[in-house]
């Protein structure tokens, strides 16, 4: 592995107890710095992707069955989700793990955990200044705030550690598509920034291929297509099959 790639996965098998493989040998790579799309019809394996990467399988009875993830050089595979979020990785959103009875800024705090203390204010700054939004509602509890608001506060709280490596599992769930872009355009502000990487799930394909770089389609669990995020936007077999729908092409998206 190149030192320019932040994040490899190396020929990866996952499966969930009483399944069938979720994933069946997947490779893909994020460049250092680069933003990376991972599209797929529902139940293609895409968030199953995103736990083994961020250390999560084991929470929802998945294991890797066969393959590795390396994250800067280092295979981490056996490491727990917290270690891996020391090591430079963030997911988000989690909308499930907000603190309802925090508020804005504890929640933001507990993100900030892995700064040292006397960098904390300036991680707060740097995501109010990303989310005017959350500055204005900072003391209020979480739990009171819309589902675009939360999003953002997730979003918040995984980039306030500058992480090298943001992991995003489907933005634009329940989010008005005018918030979603802006939340994109965020995002390029927050690599310029830190310099962070980027794996981006969406079911938006149009918006995300706009926003990648470079892009890998899962179709039951295999990589199907991977390239260019151009390229990929422009293949049959993206335009006919990325909502998920029944495929008409036959343009190499076939298992
Ligand atoms: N905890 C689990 N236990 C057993 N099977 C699971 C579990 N989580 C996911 N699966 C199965 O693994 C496959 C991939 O699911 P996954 O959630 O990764 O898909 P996805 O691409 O994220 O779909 P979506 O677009 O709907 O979020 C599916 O067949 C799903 O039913
Ligand atoms: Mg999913």
């Amino acid at each position: 592995m190149s030192h320019d790639t932040i994040l490899s996965v190396e020929n990866l098998s996952v499966g969930y107890a009483r399944k069938g493989l979720a994933l069946d040998d997947v490779s893909l790579t994020v460049p250092r710095g680069g933003i990376v799309a991972l599209l797929g019809a529902n139940g293609a394996g895409k968030t199953t992707l995103i736990r083994a990467i961020s250390g999560l399988l084991d929470h929802h009875h998945g294991r890797i069955e066969s393959g590795q993830v390396r994250f800067d050089g280092r295979v981490v595979n056996a490491l727990p989700p917290h270690k891996r979020i020391r090591l430079g990785m963030a997911q988000s959103p989690e909308g499930r793990l907000i603190f309802k009875n925090l508020t804005v800024e504890d929640n933001l705090l507990v993100g900030a955990a892995i700064l040292p203390s006397a960098k904390r204010q300036d991680g707060l700054d740097a995501v109010y200044a990303l989310f005017p939004r959350l500055k204005e509602r900072r003391g209020q509890s979480a739990g009171w705030m819309s589902g675009g608001e939360q999003q953002m506060l997730a979003l918040g709280r995984a980039l306030i550690g500058r992480p090298q490596l943001l992991l995003v599992d489907e933005l634009s769930l329940g989010l008005a598509p005018l918030l979603v872009r802006s939340i994109y355009e965020e995002l390029k502000k927050v690599r310029e920034l830190f310099g962070s990487s980027m794996l981006i799930v969406e079911q938006n394909a149009k918006l995300a291929l706009g926003f990648a770089e470079q892009a890998y389609v899962l179709d039951r669990g295999r990589i199907a297509l991977s390239g260019f995020a151009a390229d990929v936007a422009a293949s049959t077999a993206i335009r006919d099959s990325y909502l998920g729908t029944e495929r008409v092409g036959n343009e190499g998206a076939h298992a």
